[in-house]
């Protein structure tokens, strides 16, 4: 399964790919906004092994979705179309009983500011909807500026604040939640 607009491709993760994805979360950025996070808000390394696990749990998730229909949440590797060169990846956290589902996205340094996390936004968004979403949501700490831009740029709109909804090293940060929704999603 892939989807691509003849700049970046979303394929699913390979095994190939663990190395690329440790080494992502030795940036700080990424693993503030993106790391598996305990209660204090403390996250923790992805060590190239934890890599390979979370690969194999993603390539399981791809299985559940083709046998369950295609309403179940899956995570791509965003790559250069042309040079197939690893980028980032593009998610979905969850997939609701009433079709609201939920995604995030991350670029390794080098990958960043060209458009690839905005383009990722939108090839996922369009896929949503055609597989019959009724309303795709992301997430984004507020003094996460960059995020915001993505969420902006790929045409969501923002609903409010969560106060208090994160934690991050012991202190509460709040959350801004932008949605689309398909009727209305300007980009489709
Ligand atoms: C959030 C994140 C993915 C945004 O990455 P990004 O590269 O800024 O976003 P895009 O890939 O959409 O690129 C947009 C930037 O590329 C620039 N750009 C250059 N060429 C472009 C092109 N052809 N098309 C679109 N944008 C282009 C834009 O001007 C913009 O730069 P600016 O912010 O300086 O104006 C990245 O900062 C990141 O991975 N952060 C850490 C993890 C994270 O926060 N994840 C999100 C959790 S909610």
């Amino acid at each position: 399964m892939e989807l691509s607009d003849g700049v970046v491709t979303l394929r699913p993760w390979l095994k190939d790919d663990a190395g690329f994805m440790a080494e992502a979360f030795a940036d700080p950025a990424i693993l503030r906004f993106n790391g598996a996070l305990d209660r204090l808000g403390r996250p923790s390394p992805v060590s190239l092994g934890d890599a390979e696990a979370i690969i194999d749990g993603w390539a399981a998730d791809w299985r559940a979705f083709d046998a369950g229909g295609g309403r179940s949440p899956v995570v791509f590797a965003i790559v250069d179309a042309k040079t197939r060169e690893l980028a980032g990846c593009c998610g979905m956290d969850d997939w609701s009983k009433a079709d609201v589902v939920q995604f995030g996205y991350w670029l390794a340094p080098a990958a960043r500011g060209h458009g690839y996390a905005t383009r990722a936004a939108i090839l996922m968004t369009r896929w949503l909807f055609e597989l019959g979403a009724a309303r795709a949501f992301v997430t984004i700490v507020t003094d996460n500026e960059a995020s915001i831009a993505v969420a902006r740029r790929a045409g969501f709109q923002y609903e409010g604040t969560m106060r208090d909804h994160g934690v991050w090293q012991g202190q509460r940060c709040d959350v801004m939640w932008f949605a689309a929704l398909p009727h209305e999603w300007p980009l489709r």
